[in-house]
């Protein structure tokens, strides 16, 4: 792979760099991780000279028949956010999404991005597990490198992958649990614990017969709903999690992270893992925004800008648009 971290300002200086980003963020009023992950790139390819235009999309404009002028699917007010933190005007394309052949990885429509561009930048580690115009196609058409925050993901995630430190401790929460099977069947024998921290668990799930895998003794909740993992459980868990040199984190503690009554889960399975001071890797939207909000984030080794894509590399799968820039030769 080529990596941009390792060009030198003259091989960028006055070219135009593709740069594909995730500006997937529903709410550009709240703050961020995704989008603050991308700065550094872009701000290295200004101090470059280099000339980046935005490639992105921004949820699923085709599935709901969208217009490129529905304000919901536009890219325009996240751009706007990056340029008041970066200090200038930024190039950028419309939800490529809004055209039916990025999601087809259509090569004509990758051979029009293409021609945009002098090089490719991959950074959106997020969409990796899409076979995408902008993540897969274009790259036989550029000279295509991984931007600054992929190579990060890439790095940081093949490290618990390959050569976990143990005690390894995986806590699994939030609702979509069936997303995460392939992640616990590919540690079933290399981690120590898994902690379940999810009401939507099926307990008659095989798994469960892990001795490993340890499900909540008692619930905080309302009408009979579990909300929050209580008081007996998170310190359980903290226990498991205290001698851990290693801790994957995905899915917040119950359901309503985002609702303080049932946040305090989430919140002392946080300080748990800050204070073992173990690798620690988090990812998923819910779990990095409420770390965000709750001013905790810096404090873990590496927080993933990926949902879903975090999950499939963790389960072991090759994502199409890093197999994409493993092929490239430049
Ligand atoms: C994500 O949020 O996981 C990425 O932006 C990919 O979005 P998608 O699930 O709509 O393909």
């Amino acid at each position: 792979m080529f990596y941009l971290s390792q060009l030198k300002k003259e091989e960028l200086a006055g070219k135009t760099c593709l740069l594909r980003i995730n500006l997937d963020i529903k709410n550009p009023e709240k703050d961020s991780w995704r989008l603050n992950a991308v700065i550094p790139t872009i701000k290295f390819l200004l101090e470059a000279g280099a000339k980046p235009l935005i490639l992105s999309h921004r949820g699923r404009p085709q599935s709901e028949n969208a217009s490129a002028s529905d304000l919901k699917f536009s890219l325009k007010p996240l751009v706007e956010i990056l340029e008041k933190r970066i200090g200038q005007k930024l190039d950028y394309l419309e939800n490529l999404r809004l055209d039916p052949r990025e999601q087809n990885n259509d090569e004509n429509f990758a051979k029009e991005l293409a021609a945009k561009g002098d090089l490719y930048i991959n950074d959106d580690f997020a969409t990796s597990h899409r076979a995408s115009a902008s993540m897969v196609g274009i790259t036989k058409f550029l000279p295509s490198y991984v931007g600054l925050l992929l190579e990060q993901e890439i790095k940081k995630l093949s490290k618990v992958m390959e050569n976990p430190e143990r005690p390894l401790v995986i806590i699994i929460g939030g609702i979509k649990i069936d997303d995460k099977m392939g992640m616990i069947n590919h540690f079933k024998n290399i981690a120590d614990y898994f902690l379940m921290g999810s009401a939507y668990i099926d307990l008659q799930n095989e798994l469960l017969k892990n001795p490993k895998v340890i499900i909540p003794v008692d619930w905080i909740g309302e009408n009979n709903k579990k909300l929050d993992i209580g008081p007996k459980t998170i310190e359980q868990f903290s226990k498991i999690i205290s001698p851990a040199k290693t801790v994957i984190w995905n899915g917040p503690m119950g359901l309503l992270s985002e609702n303080s009554r049932y946040s305090e889960g989430s919140k002392k399975i946080a300080e748990a893992i800050i204070e073992s001071r173990a690798f620690s890797v988090v990812g998923g939207g819910e779990t990095s925004q409420f770390l965000l909000e709750s001013g905790m984030i810096n404090k873990f080794s590496f927080v993933s800008t990926g949902g879903g894509a975090m999950l499939e590399f963790l389960s072991g799968k090759k994502l199409p648009a890093i197999e994409a820039l493993d092929k490239v030769n430049i």
